[in-house]
This record gives structure tokens, C-alpha cells and sequence, in this order.
């Protein structure tokens, strides 16, 4: 009898042993890179991404450019942070432009780094040297590697070998409490994700190790489930709040975007269904008391609150675009990939030039000039924060935002976990060609010019038949699906808010209209999680009553007339310019949200102008009855908040709102008035004297 008792407690020992060497499945598994393709005006966006500053700061730009070719100590310099971040988008950014000498530089940063690892088996600038070794800088570097396995799988045996060794080592590092500063504290997660892809595809029998390192990394770091607890989240801009963890870095945006991961990444080695539920709560809390109508949140350094002059980093836009797709996939819950979309068509664009030359460190939804503000409105960052350029505030956005464009692509379809079945998650023009399970060869193209085009064209082929699943945005209003030019259906999502479509082997062609209304305020998908109460159906709250506009993914803006000023000329690099814009018009508007309408102005050609972002480049519009306001700046330059109940100081007006990523000076949140209560001479007939700007 003891004898059975003490086996069972020595099987229940070794069963929980093997429980937790074992990682959840995700609800959907991403495709390896070189799957999906851009097509159409987002192959055109890439390209200027990769004529732009992304595609070129490795010829000039001191942090990435390797002055000295024949190696040299210089990429180990670059592992700490910058060359990293450069690796992580370049390798996608690289491969999905066939770019020659970008995959080149990209694959020789790849060989310099993995032929320097040390005998200990240490990674980058610290082999050889006294300095401190902290574990940060290499995860985006871990990042680029994996996807440079998935699309050269050549190269697997010898990044994986790296990766193991450097795991035994931080393995040990972390048993000895070394290796954590205050970044790697803050960025576990990254590291997690890394081992958990070991752990996936590559474990070569160090499932222990791999989960025992996730849980040595998670102790040792951030607790994000704290920090994204509803009593311990800030509801507000952080400056006027006490931190209670004593840690200023706990509420900064770039590290909360990739915090993002922590507790998906923590479900995974936990199998604890409450570290998912946090995570839900952690998108839910920050988006509620710091998001913005562009999609992502704000925080000028540290979390910033609702107000419209506040800033949002370009790092945290592509962190937390990165981050929801990863939560999608683990979770499934479309409420990522709706807000994703709307980062990525919004927030991203509206923040760098069109030319893709020049970003800003901070965008503003209500931003009245990008020039050097003194005072500015961001207590923790410096005064040309908002000027466009080579790396106005900080230098980190330059190298790191080059991932945005290239890991939306690479993230937009995914796989059932059984592989059989195959999931457009983010609309736009793509293709993807892959084998799912049973050697079922596919290939996808879609045509469309969405988010500037409601339809989108499919043509598919199959050697098999099998299921295929289109997310339908939230914000899709009425709208139809068609098979084979067949009748037009009416959507009917399954529970997960998917489309589901049964193919038959050979070609089929679909037809999805995805029509929206224009909406005052964006109303959230529910959150498929019952426990989670944050998410309401009322659309976002706005302060001071002030209203945004959307249809579809895109938030509307007002596109301030501007003067621009050339404040600083790279001696290197012509292109790379720091622009300063001024406002050359009126902008001090409120508008009546009853009175708005919806232009579409199809491209001639059904071709969209290049670069699309851009003043009166995209096909779609809304006009608004609107009126001059008295509304101050508060410093110079930047708007005070959106006044309320505001009195017309001009009659009835209608001015011309533009996709917010087509501006680079707007307003986005405005103040509201009555039209019809407008006392001001010829107020009322004003408005069909008004030439529409179409
Ligand atoms: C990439 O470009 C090379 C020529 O530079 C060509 O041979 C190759 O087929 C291209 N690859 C893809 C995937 O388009
Ligand atoms: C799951 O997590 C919750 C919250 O952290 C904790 O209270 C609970 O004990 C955990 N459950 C298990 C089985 O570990
Ligand atoms: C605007 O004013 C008109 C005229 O007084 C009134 O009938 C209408 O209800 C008002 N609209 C709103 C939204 O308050």
C-alpha cells in the first residue's frame, strides 16, 4: 500500500515534470517568411520604405553603417541596440524586395555575429572585454535570425546551434542573478518568444531547459500582470500618478507595446488560463485610458492619457502593430487584428514623410506644427520631438520602425494549427503560396485597393480541396461575399468572428465587399473573453467632448495647409533631411457630426498614386459642415485641448477630412457645434457654396 502510494506520488512528480516542459498550442500558427507577399499599392509602400531611409541608412547613417567591410569590431558595436533593431527589419524588408545588396548586408551581419560567438557562448560586443554582459540588446538580433532561417532554411542548423549555446549560457547567467539590467527586466518577453520558437521547431531535447529559462526570465523581469492589473494600471498621464513598483521604465510605451507579449508568451509555459485573461486586460486597459483614434496609444516616453497634443513614439506603434499580431495568434481574438490594421493604416504612415525619408519621435492626433516647441507638451521628451527627420529626440525609431510595414505583411495570413486550413487576418493586396497538410500546394492573390477600396479580388488554387477564412473588420457594415461569380452572400462569421469559405480543388475566384459607415468614434469588437469587462460598446470616449471620425480602418483628420522649412541637411546623405512645418491656414474648426459625408473618387486605372500617403493622394474623403472657432494654442507650437461647447466665430463651412496617414499637420479630435444654430451671418446657406476638394 505505501509502496503504491509513494509511485503515485513519484508518477504525479514526473507527470507534472512533463506538463510543464510542454507549451500551449497556439489558436493560429504564423507562416514562415516568404510565404506572404505584398502586391499592388503595398508592394509599392514597401518600395518606398526601401528607397527611403530604412533602405538606406547602412550606406550612411554612423549607428548602422560599417564603415570598416572587412569586419572589423563594428557589428559588435551594433548588437547593443541599433544594429539589432536594423537586423529585425532588414531581413524581411530585404527578402520581400528581392533587395540584393540589403539581403547581402543583412546575411553578413548575420555570418559576422554567429562567427564571433565566444566559447562561452555569449553573442556580440561584450566577447573579450570587461564590459558588463546584460541580455537585451540580442533579442530583436534573435528576431531577424529566426526569420532568416524560415526563408533560408539552409541556414537552420547553424543559428539554432548558436541560439542553443547562448541559452545554456543565459541559463546560467540568470541562476546567478547576472545579465538583467533595467531593459532586460522590462523586455523578458522578447527573449521568451525566441525559446518558445526554439522550443516549437527546433528543441533538440532541451524542452526543460528552454521552459525552465522562460520561467528563470519572467521572475527575474517586469511583473506585467501587475502592471496591467485594473487597481495598479494608471488611468491617466503618468506624471500626475505615484508609480507604485518605484520603476518609471514599468510605464513606458515602448516597453508596455512589447510587455504586450508577456503574459501570451507566459500562457504558453504556464497553461494557466488567468495569464490570458491578463493578457486580454493588459489591450483593454491600455488602449481604453491612453488610445488613441489612429489605433495606437499614447505615451511621450512614459503613458500620457487621452489628450490630443500628447505624444505617441513611432517604436511603440510598430511594437505594439508586432505585439497584436502575436496575441491574435495565441489568443485568436479579432479584436488585435482589428486594431493592428488600424495602427498600421493610420498611426504608422502618419508619422513618417511620404517620401520615407523623415520620422518623427512623437505624433500627435491633434498636431498643429512639427517644428522645435518650447515649451513642449511632453513632460519626459525634448522639444523637437514632433520634427520630422534623421533622428530628431532619439535615434532608436530611425532603426527600429523599418519592421512596421515588413511584419504586417509577413503576419497577414496564417495557418490552422492542423495546417489544413488557411486565414487572410489583414486585409489589402497580397499573395502567399505555401503547402498546408496533406501536400495540399496553394496559392492566394488578392486585388484590392483596401483600406482605399472596399472590394477585394481573389484568385485561388488548389491541388486539394480545403477551408479558407477571411476575417471580417468590425467595422464592416452590411457587405458581401461571392464564390465563383456566383450570387452574392450576406456574411455569416463563426464564433470567432471569421468567415469561413469551402473551396474546391482547382481555381476559385471570391468576391468580398467590405462597405462601412462613417462613424463618430470607433466602436470595439467585444472581447470573445466573458471575464473581461473592460471592452463596452459605446464607442471611444473622447475628453472635453471633442469627436474622431472614422470609416473603415481609417481614422479622418483635417490636413492643415503647411510651410515647410529645411532645418538640417545630412552631409552624407541629401535626402536625409529634419523638416520643420508651420500651419498656413485656418485649423481652428469645430464640426456638426450630423452633417458629414462620404466621397470616394476611384484612381484612374485602378491604380493608386505613389506614395499614397500623402495630401489629396488617396481616393477617399469626408466632408463636414464646419465652423471657425476661437481656439489658442497652448505653447509655441502646439494646440491647447479641444475647446467645448465652442461659439462660432465664422458662418457654416465645409472643410475636407483626409485619411490621418495622409497628413503630416491635422486635427483629429475636434470640438462640436449645431449647424443649425449657428447665428452668424449666412451661416445656413453656406454650405452648398463651398467647392467640395475631392
Ligand atoms: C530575386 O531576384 C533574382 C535576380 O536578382 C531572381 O533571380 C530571383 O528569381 C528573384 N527571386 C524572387 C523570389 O523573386
Ligand atoms: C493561475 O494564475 C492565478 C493568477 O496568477 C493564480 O492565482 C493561480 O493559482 C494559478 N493557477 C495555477 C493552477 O497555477
Ligand atoms: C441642432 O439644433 C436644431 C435647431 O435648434 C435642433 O432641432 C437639433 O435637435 C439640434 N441637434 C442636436 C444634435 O442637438
Amino acid at each position: 500500500m505505501k509502496r503504491a502510494i509513494f509511485a503515485t506520488v513519484v508518477l504525479g512528480a514526473v507527470l507534472e515534470h512533463q506538463l510543464q516542459a510542454k507549451l500551449a498550442p497556439k489558436a493560429f500558427e504564423p507562416l514562415p517568411l516568404g510565404t506572404i507577399w505584398p502586391a499592388g499599392w503595398l508592394y509599392d509602400q514597401l518600395q518606398v520604405q526601401t528607397d527611403g531611409v530604412a533602405g538606406h541608412m547602412h550606406e550612411f547613417y554612423p549607428l548602422v553603417a560599417n564603415t570598416d567591410w572587412t569586419g572589423g569590431d563594428s557589428y559588435y558595436s551594433y548588437l547593443e541596440e541599433a544594429g539589432s533593431y536594423w537586423f529585425n527589419a532588414m531581413v524581411p524588408n530585404g527578402i520581400l524586395m528581392n533587395h540584393t545588396v540589403i539581403k547581402k548586408k543583412s546575411r553578413e551581419f548575420l555570418d559576422y555575429v554567429l562567427d564571433n560567438q565566444d566559447f562561452t557562448g555569449w553573442l556580440g560586443p561584450e566577447v573579450g572585454t570587461e564590459k558588463p554582459r546584460y541580455l537585451w540588446g540580442r533579442y530583436p538580433f534573435f528576431f531577424g535570425a529566426i526569420q532568416m532561417v524560415e526563408y533560408h532554411t539552409e541556414l537552420t542548423d547553424r543559428v539554432v546551434t548558436a541560439l542553443h549555446k547562448f541559452v545554456r549560457l543565459a541559463n546560467t547567467m540568470l541562476r546567478n542573478g547576472e545579465g538583467v539590467d533595467k531593459w532586460a527586466e522590462t523586455r523578458w518577453e522578447d527573449f521568451v518568444v525566441t525559446l518558445q520558437w526554439l522550443h516549437d521547431k527546433h528543441p533538440r531535447g532541451q524542452e526543460d531547459l528552454l521552459v525552465d529559462t522562460m520561467r528563470r526570465l519572467k521572475w527575474s523581469g517586469t511583473p506585467w500582470e501587475k502592471v496591467f492589473s485594473r487597481d495598479l494600471f494608471p488611468k491617466g498621464p503618468v506624471e500626475q500618478i505615484p508609480n507604485p513598483f518605484g520603476k518609471d521604465l514599468y510605464w513606458h510605451g515602448v516597453n508596455m507595446a512589447e510587455g504586450l507579449k508577456a503574459l501570451p508568451a507566459t500562457y504558453r509555459f504556464t497553461l494557466n488560463t488567468s495569464d490570458l485573461e491578463a493578457a486580454t486586460l493588459s489591450w483593454d486597459l491600455l488602449f481604453k485610458y491612453h488610445g488613441r483614434p489612429s489605433g495606437a496609444f499614447g505615451a511621450d516616453e512614459l503613458l500620457s492619457g487621452l489628450e490630443a497634443n500628447r505624444g505617441s513614439e513611432l517604436c511603440l506603434v510598430v511594437e505594439a502593430m508586432f505585439s497584436g499580431s502575436y496575441l491574435y495568434q495565441v489568443i485568436g481574438d479579432l479584436k488585435f487584428a482589428d486594431r493592428v490594421e488600424r495602427m498600421t493604416y493610420n498611426a504608422l504612415p502618419a508619422t513618417i514623410t511620404s517620401n520615407m525619408w523623415g520620422r518623427q519621435y512623437l505624433q500627435q492626433q491633434n498636431q498643429v506644427a512639427a517644428k522645435n516647441m518650447t515649451p513642449n507638451p511632453f513632460p519626459e521628451d525634448g522639444p523637437e520631438s514632433n520634427i520630422f527627420g534623421l533622428e530628431p529626440n532619439y535615434p532608436c525609431c530611425t532603426v527600429n520602425f523599418p519592421q512596421g510595414w515588413p511584419k504586417f505583411i509577413t503576419n497577414a495570413f496564417l495557418a490552422t494549427p492542423d495546417k489544413k486550413s488557411l486565414v487572410h487576418l489583414y486585409l489589402g493586396p497580397f499573395s502567399a503560396r505555401l503547402m498546408l497538410a496533406d501536400d495540399n500546394a496553394v496559392s492566394v492573390s488578392v486585388e484590392t485597393l483596401y483600406p482605399f477600396g472596399d472590394i477585394l479580388n481573389y484568385q485561388i488554387r488548389a491541388e486539394k480541396d480545403f477551408t479558407f477564412y477571411v476575417r471580417i473588420p468590425s467595422w464592416v457594415s452590411g457587405g458581401s461575399l461571392s464564390v465563383n461569380g456566383d450570387a452574392k452572400q450576406r456574411f455569416s462569421p463563426n464564433e470567432n468572428g471569421l468567415q469561413k469559405v469551402d473551396l474546391k480543388k482547382g481555381a476559385t475566384t471570391l468576391v468580398l465587399e467590405v462597405p462601412a459607415e462613417i462613424t463618430v468614434g470607433m466602436y470595439p469588437r467585444l472581447s470573445s473573453s466573458p471575464n473581461v469587462v473592460v471592452d463596452c460598446q459605446m464607442a471611444e470616449y473622447r475628453p472635453h467632448g471633442s469627436v474622431a471620425l472614422h470609416r473603415g480602418p481609417l481614422n479622418y483628420a483635417f490636413d492643415i495647409a503647411r510651410t515647410e522649412k529645411v532645418l538640417k541637411v545630412n552631409p552624407d546623405e541629401p535626402y536625409a533631411v529634419d523638416l520643420e512645418y508651420d500651419p498656413a491656414g485656418v485649423w481652428e474648426y469645430a464640426i456638426d457630426p450630423s452633417q458629414l459625408s462620404f466621397h470616394y473618387n476611384p484612381p484612374e486605372g485602378n491604380v493608386l498614386p505613389s506614395p499614397v500617403f500623402d495630401s489629396g493622394k488617396t481616393p477617399m474623403s469626408i466632408t463636414a459642415t464646419a465652423c471657425h472657432i476661437e481656439w489658442p494654442l497652448g505653447g509655441d507650437m502646439f494646440t491647447s485641448n479641444p475647446p467645448k461647447n465652442p461659439e462660432c466665430i465664422g458662418e457654416n463651412t465645409v472643410i475636407t477630412l483626409e485619411p490621418l496617414g495622409a497628413t503630416k499637420l491635422r486635427i483629429s479630435e475636434f470640438p462640436v457645434f449645431n449647424a443649425s444654430k449657428n447665428g452668424v451671418e449666412g451661416a445656413t446657406n453656406s454650405r452648398a457654396q463651398v467647392p467640395l476638394k475631392l
